[in-house]
């Protein structure tokens, strides 16, 4: 077993966290297919796709760190399989739209968290190629959470309060 540092750990996380976005956003689409909300499939499907490079370029970047490819990918998937028991633990199967979009603010707020939590990391280790990543995707999650929390208040202003849940 590798030993990974703290920097190289947290970038396992992160791309363990864009691994999750995919499938996560994959279950709010089915959710919003059923209910006819095609704006917000496509806003989910852009989102999906950018979760989607994420975990590429992370991956990318782990495959160039000499003999940590495979401890940084152990890591991604050991936070994906996390990310995957709370959505089954949140989204039980009567689950509608706006807990899945509920779901996704707690997991994009998440992935800021992290990402912000790199940012720090690879500054202080002065690592320009985690740095450069982190510029790029940090804008992005924060538009994620926005997006989310947005949709999250569209869904529940169509909402009737005094309908039985
Ligand atoms: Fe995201």
């Amino acid at each position: 077993m590798t030993d990974l540092t703290k920097l190289e750990s947290k970038l396992g996380e992160v791309t363990g966290l864009a691994m999750a976005a995919q499938m996560t956003t994959q279950k709010v689409i089915g959710l919003a297919r059923k209910e006819g909300e095609d704006e917000l499939v496509s806003r989910l499907e852009q989102m999906q796709g950018e979760a989607a490079e994420t975990e590429y370029k992370c991956t990318k970047i782990a495959g160039s760190l000499d003999g940590k490819k495979t401890a940084i990918l152990a890591e991604a998937r050991a936070t994906k399989a996390k990310a995957a028991e709370m959505m089954k633990t949140y989204l039980d199967p009567d689950a509608d739209m706006l807990d899945g979009f509920e779901f996704l603010t707690m997991a994009e707020a998440g992935e800021v968290g992290h990402w912000s939590v790199l940012r720090q990391l690879s500054h202080k280790a002065s690592d320009a190629r985690i740095e450069a990543l982190v510029d790029w995707a940090l804008p992005i999650q924060t538009r994620h959470l926005a997006g989310v929390l947005d949709g999250s208040r569209q869904l529940a202003s169509s909402e009737d309060p005094s309908e039985p849940a």
